[in-house]
């Protein structure tokens, strides 16, 4: 027997529980399928981001960047500590009670909104009168029939050719957030946000961080004076990053991970860890969902094909979040399900991709808004450039963290502001005011007219923006 809804959400990371809990406020019957499983088997709603991504991720951060503090910062405030100490189970607990936290309050929000929650794996059926057929596999098995279908199956992990995860030696994002002992040595492949996120946690807590990146620049797709900005802080503190290399061989023995690789200058060189993680991007995942037999259209990555609205080839069917082209952000999955509820709501859900935000969460934090200078000048673009160090605010002198800068990039002739670059202390709440700004089409003269509080790191977005007109008052 069919249950019928009139819409089902496969997958309820942030694309689909939040496409799901939008369409039941607009008034649909939605049903919502989660293969995830907590470590009982329970479900565990939320996907990546809840479970071995963002949140997880940032409570590591949380955890470290005190310890970080209290190891060098404190005694310049004249407080002073003995015997300090980490407690990395201690810490792995605490990291997992958010994540239960964050999944308990995901599976109360579908309760209130009044969606059906099936915990197991969706996978399409075939095309039935009025809709899809669409079966899930877990605890009980279940048949559902949706007029309209929404795919949130997301991404994993992508692994080096020929060498799987293990998760105790070679690890994905999902060991590196459960390493239960702060190993001596550790390698990451790739120089994303994945790698410098990971490689700060361990750094922090006393690892020996050693990254090898592919390409000959670092974070390409930042603006080029941040990336060096953040470069040159991240070396500082010890990361040893080695751009331009080829990775070879990886080996796992008794003595530790050994990883063969040609430098920048083609000499073969062997990284020898006691932990690799592998961090170089994230596979669009379909695997289960039978996405062939309904003739469902991937590209060449595995990736759900989708138009500008995220409608997929197959009439009812849409898809949002990780599984289709654009970044890999939980913001932009979130947007695009909010955006899909409304369109079949009749309504007109809207996406603007030139102001997502990108932050990540190192220190100092980088986060950035619209275009970088790089991709200004490849377009022909005439453009203004303002920018204002931390180090002349009064906030960051106070706080004892005056690394890094604002850049606010406008356009020449009608001072449209055109993208916002961050590098230093909480950058990543304030690309807030950046997002805002790009969003209501501001000028750079509109956030340099804003009165912003004093003293506020605010300010120096402020000073950039002033900057940009060549009249900083402060620098
Ligand atoms: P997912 O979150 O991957 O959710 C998909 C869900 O679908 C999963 O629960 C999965 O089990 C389920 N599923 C898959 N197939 C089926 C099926 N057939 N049936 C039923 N269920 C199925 N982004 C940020 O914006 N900020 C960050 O700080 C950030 N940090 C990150 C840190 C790490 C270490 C990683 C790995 C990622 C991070 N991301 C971050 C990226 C973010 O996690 C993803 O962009 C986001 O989770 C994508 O959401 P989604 O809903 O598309 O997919
Ligand atoms: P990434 O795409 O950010 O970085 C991968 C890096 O690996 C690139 O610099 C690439 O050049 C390099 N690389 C690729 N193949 C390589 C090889 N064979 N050898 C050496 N280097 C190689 O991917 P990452 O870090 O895995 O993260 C995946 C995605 O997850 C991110 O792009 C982002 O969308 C999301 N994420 C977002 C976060 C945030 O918003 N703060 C945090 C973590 C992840």
């Amino acid at each position: 027997m069919y249950k019928t809804f009139d819409i089902i959400v496969i997958g309820a990371g942030p694309g689909g529980y939040i496409a799901a809990i939008r369409a039941a406020q607009l008034g649909f019957k939605v049903a919502c399928i989660d293969a995830w499983k907590n470590s009982a088997g329970g479900p565990a709603p939320g996907g990546t981001c809840t479970n071995v991504g963002c949140i997880p991720s940032k409570a590591l951060l949380q955890s470290s960047e005190h310890y970080a503090h209290a190891a060098h910062s404190l005694a310049a405030h004249g407080i002073g500590l003995k015997d300090l100490s980490i407690d990395v189970r201690k810490m792995l607990a605490r990291k997992d009670a958010v994540v239960k936290q964050n999944n308990d309050g995901i599976l109360f929000l579908l309760k209130k909104n009044k969606v059906s929650f099936f915990h197991g794996r969706g996978s399409f059926v075939k095309a039935v009168e009025g809709g899809w057929e669409i079966a899930v596999h877990g605890t009980a098995s279940e048949s559902l029939v949706g007029g309209q279908v929404i795919v949130a199956t997301g991404s994993s992990a992508r692994a080096l050719p020929g060498l799987p995860f293990d998760e105790e030696n070679v690890l994905s994002n999902d060991g590196a957030l459960r390493m239960g002992a702060v190993p001596a040595r550790l390698g990451l492949v790739g120089s994303g946000v994945i790698g410098l996120e990971m490689g700060s946690v361990w750094r922090r807590l006393g690892t020996q961080v050693t990254v090898l990146e592919a390409l000959p620049t670092f974070l390409g797709a930042v603006d080029e004076q941040i990336a060096k900005e953040a470069h040159k802080a991240f070396v500082k503190q010890g990361l040893k990053i080695e751009l331009g290399v080829k990775v070879g061989a990886v080996k796992v023995g008794r003595g530790g991970v050994s990883v063969a690789y040609d430098d920048a200058q083609g000499q073969a060189q062997t990284l020898t860890v006691d932990r690799l993680i592998v961090s170089i991007g994230r596979v669009p995942h379909t695997e289960g969902l039978n996405a062939h037999a309904v003739g469902l259209r991937l590209d060449e990555r595995g990736a759900v094909v989708v138009d500008d609205e995220c409608r997929t080839n197959l009439p009812g069917v849409w898809a949002v979040g990780d599984v289709v082209r654009g970044p890999m952000l939980a913001h932009k999955a979130e947007e695009e399900g909010v955006a899909v509820a409304e369109r079949i709501a009749g309504q007109h859900g809207h996406v603007d991709f030139n102001t997502i935000p990108w932050v990540i969460y190192t220190s100092p934090e980088i986060a950035w808004v619209g275009q970088t200078e790089q991709q200004l000048k490849a377009a022909g673009r005439a453009y203004r450039a303002g920018s204002f160090p931390f180090l002349a605010n009064g906030r960051a002198r106070a706080l004892g963290d005056t690394t890094g800068m604002v850049k606010v990039l406008a356009d020449a002739a009608s001072d449209e502001i055109l993208g916002v670059h961050m590098v230093g202390p909480q950058v990543s709440e304030l690309i807030a005011e950046a997002v805002v700004a790009m969003s209501f089409r501001a000028s750079s003269e509109d956030i340099a007219r804003i009165c912003h509080a004093h003293p506020s790191l605010a300010e120096v977005t402020k000073e950039a923006a002033l900057a940009v007109d060549k009249r900083a008052l402060n620098f």
